[in-house]
């Protein structure tokens, strides 16, 4: 017997946060389970704590075989996955990650932004295949700097986005909610801003709420040859649009962090030289991570101390 209660495990940690983990609770695996639905059938009554990814959440059939759970943490800022209304009824409290990836979100951000009008992965081939040598000078590409960039979602992320843009001279449009007291031009929705800006940058939090809010009309709104970059979740685009306009070339590139369907994504990205694609890597870096790990783990720690926890979702 231990006294340190069953943490279940659903999304693979960093052997650093298993083993801080560790101190604390009995990490169960479920992860690593081949059968999961035999193991949930073994431990689900003993698990008094759920830690999970973005990725992977935790739904209602999950939580009803988890009778005695008093935490979801999730390793994310996300909780679209997670059955927020289940846990409500439940009063488990759920945790994320707020604040801590912030910062390199907006990073990939402005990397997938850079990369798209410059082509940077394309250019990189050009000289590694040698077609440099052979047949010179690759075409031009468009400028950055200057353009005019909307952020849909001004959230912690988007300010962080538009704060980088800044920097490049961006004039910035932003849709959401609502107005905020921010020096960028506001509009209600992505449809309105649109045809007034050269690339479109999704920050907006996932979930029911924003699923195709980025729709094949907004995409079509947008002006001929515009960088459309997503770091916020794949179901936020309609994603048959995004690949019908690449494929007519309405949109000039785009930069692809977040898909449907990951990891197994839409096998016809790949064959776009004028797309970046990134493998939902915005906050992996060894730094942000490690922090990320801290603040779940902090978080389930509070739990267990009956203290306040750190980033509650509402
Ligand atoms: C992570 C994320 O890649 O924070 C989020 O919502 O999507 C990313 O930071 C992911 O959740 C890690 O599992």
């Amino acid at each position: 017997m231990t006294d340190k209660p069953p943490v279940l495990v659903i999304g693979p940690l960093p052997q650093r946060d298993l083993d801080a983990m560790a101190r604390r609770f009995t990490v169960l695996p479920y992860f690593a389970a081949t059968d999961k639905a035999a193991y949930l059938a073994e431990h689900g009554a003993s698990v008094r704590a759920v830690s999970t990814r973005g990725e992977t959440g935790i739904n209602a059939e999950q939580l009803a075989a988890l009778p005695n759970l008093g935490i979801v943490a999730c390793y994310a800022v996300g909780t679209d996955m997670v059955d927020l209304a289940a846990c409500r009824a439940r009063n488990i409290p759920v945790t994320n990650t707020a604040g801590v990836l912030t910062d390199e979100v907006a990073d990939m951000a402005l990397a997938l932004l850079l990369a798209a009008f410059r082509q940077i992965p394309a250019a990189d081939a050009w000289v590694r295949s040698g077609t440099w040598a052979a047949q010179g000078a690759m075409p031009l590409q468009r400028r950055m700097y200057g353009k005019r960039l909307g952020i849909v979602g001004l959230g912690e992320i988007g300010r962080a986005v538009a704060r980088r843009a800044e920097g490049f001279a961006m004039p910035i449009a932003y849709s959401g909610r609502s107005k905020q007291a921010v020096p960028y031009a506001y509009y209600p929705n992505p449809l309105a801003m649109a045809p007034h800006v050269d690339a479109l940058v999704v920050c907006a939090a996932g979930g029911p709420a924003t699923r195709n809010l980025v729709s094949a009309a907004v995409i079509a709104a947008l002006p001929k040859g515009a960088v459309l970059v997503n770091v916020a979740r794949g179901t936020v685009v309609e994603e048959a649009a995004v690949i019908e306009a690449l494929r007519s070339g309405h949109l000039g590139a785009a930069g692809l962090d977040v898909f449907l369907n990951e990891p197994a994504i839409d096998p016809v990205f790949a064959t776009f030289p004028n797309v970046v694609l990134q493998p939902h890597a915005a906050s992996a870096t060894y730094e942000t991570r490690g922090a990320m790990g801290d603040l779940m783990l902090a978080n389930m720690e509070a739990w267990l101390d009956g203290r306040p926890l750190l980033t509650p979702v509402a």
